[in-house]
């Protein structure tokens, strides 16, 4: 088959590292890719976005399987497009990523259907806002309805710093037309965990569980990011636990989707809270996360080409025994430019990758990385490496992800050095 990924991220390198290890993969390109992904796809210079040129690009190459990982592309409309040329696509519609697209409509289809979430309230009129955040009181959380890339959230201590975000969003000042519209909800006291599922539009596959680190440094503090690591499974997931997320939140969700006649399929990452031993909904994103895919990719058994195909296809039904996970946890930490969240220098020397990527049980998965013109690898983005390692404990886990991260050269680059923290200190605490 001939494949088309799409994004540039550490999640499209680990989507490209299992596609590629396919029997069925004959050729895999990727737009627009990165240094990492050079070494398994052949790097296509189109931007994520540029929708039509990428469906230009799939018909002259007769592309069989387009995957996408980003969602922007998604909410812009590109499985759509793809679809109305008759090209395979594992990601879903735009109807169907308004899930990640519109916190909005996310929450009254919970509603609807009885999905557990925070309670809430949709506002595109301050003074209705104000009057909602006086009544509920503190804390409180303040959301932009639509993509704000991970940062639209803001957890309020007091009512006067709710007010001042809900002014901040809806005036356009802060995330521009994505705060026209703000849901605000019930501060949710818990511990948090991605759930992911792949969906055919109407049959599930449940996949695997992971933590993530939203904060960019160690022990939780400073600002948020896209995620500086993370590790799978995550460290409090039980049986009992993934049956009532499973059966109270992904299985009620894609019932309905199809019921509203906009069919989900794809991968449905849930970002939970479990209160009380009770999962909730905190949000949905309509693909992989990263960095958790990282570490997904490396405890993955089976084709992952064949399973996302069959979620394409409709097909899931028969995947049920074609998809395991190894015992052993990964764990993924994520190497950024010093200054990321804010801004940040480019094209900074890193060296050292190809020699800490050949430690036992390690992965290295690049996302902002290119080669400047003396073939030298460079960084060009905030998040630049995920150092992923799986091994038979957590622990062991750690220590070979940071041994790598010691061994990269890269003045320019920091990590948090905390990562797993949880499941680690749960399990000295076990022993
Ligand atoms: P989101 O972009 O919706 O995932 O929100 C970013 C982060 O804000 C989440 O990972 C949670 O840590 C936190 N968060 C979002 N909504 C709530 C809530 N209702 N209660 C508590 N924390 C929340
Ligand atoms: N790591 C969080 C996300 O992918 O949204």
């Amino acid at each position: 088959m001939k494949l088309l990924l799409i994004g540039s991220g550490g999640r499209e390198h680990a989507l490209a590292w299992v596609l590629a290890q396919s029997d069925q993969c004959d050729v895999l390109y990727c737009a627009p890719g990165n240094a990492g992904i050079e070494e398994c796809a052949e790097c296509v210079d189109i931007a994520a976005e540029d929708v039509e040129a990428l469906v230009a690009f799939a018909k002259e190459k007769a592309i069989d399987f387009v995957v996408v990982g980003p969602e922007g592309p998604l909410v812009a409309g590109l499985a759509d497009r793809l679809n109305e040329e008759n090209i395979t696509v594992f990601g879903p519609s735009a109807a169907a990523a308004a899930l990640e697209g519109s916190k909005g409509f996310m929450k009254d289809l919970c509603t609807k259907y009885d999905i557990p979430t925070a309670a809430y309230g949709r506002f595109t009129n301050l003074v209705e806002a104000k009057t909602f955040i006086k009544e509920q009181g503190a804390p409180i959380v303040v959301k932009a309805d639509g993509l704000a890339a991970g940062k639209g959230v803001i957890i309020a201590e007091t009512e006067e710093e709710a007010i001042e975000a809900a002014t901040d969003m809806l005036s356009g000042d802060s995330f521009g037309t994505a705060g026209n519209e703000i849901v605000i909800e019930e501060f949710m006291d818990g511990e948090e965990l991605s759930y992911f599922a792949l969906a055919d539009g109407k049959t599930i596959l449940p996949l695997t569980s992971a933590q993530d680190h939203k904060r960019a440094y160690d022990g939780d503090q400073g600002p948020n990011t896209g995620g500086m690591g993370a590790y799978s499974p995550a460290h409090f997931i039980t049986p009992e636990l993934e049956e009532k997320i499973i059966t109270r939140i992904i299985e009620p969700t894609i019932a309905a989707m199809a019921a509203e006649g906009t069919p989900f399929t794809g991968v449905l990452y849930a970002g939970l809270m479990v209160v009380n031993g009770e999962p909730k909904l905190i949000e949905y994103n309509v693909r992989f996360g990263d960095p958790e895919c990282q570490p997904l990719m490396m405890r993955l058994q089976g084709d992952m080409l064949e399973i996302l195909l069959a979620s394409a296809e409709g097909r899931l039904d028969e995947m049920h025994d074609k998809v395991s996970w190894s015992d052993s946890p990964a764990l993924c930490v994520v190497m950024a430019t010093e200054g990321y969240p804010g801004s940040y220098p480019k094209n900074t020397q890193i060296k050292g990758v190809k020699r800490a990527d050949q430690i036992g049980g390690v992965k290295i998965f690049h996302a902002g990385t290119g080669k400047n013109a003396d073939d030298q690898l460079v960084s060009t983005g905030g998040r630049v490496l995920g150092v992923t390692a799986l091994a038979d404990s957590v622990e062991e886990a750690c220590k070979a992800a940071y041994r790598a991260v010691d061994i990269i050269d890269w003045p320019d680059g920091f990590c948090r050095r905390d990562i797993a923290w949880r499941a680690i200190g749960t399990q000295e605490a076990a022993e």
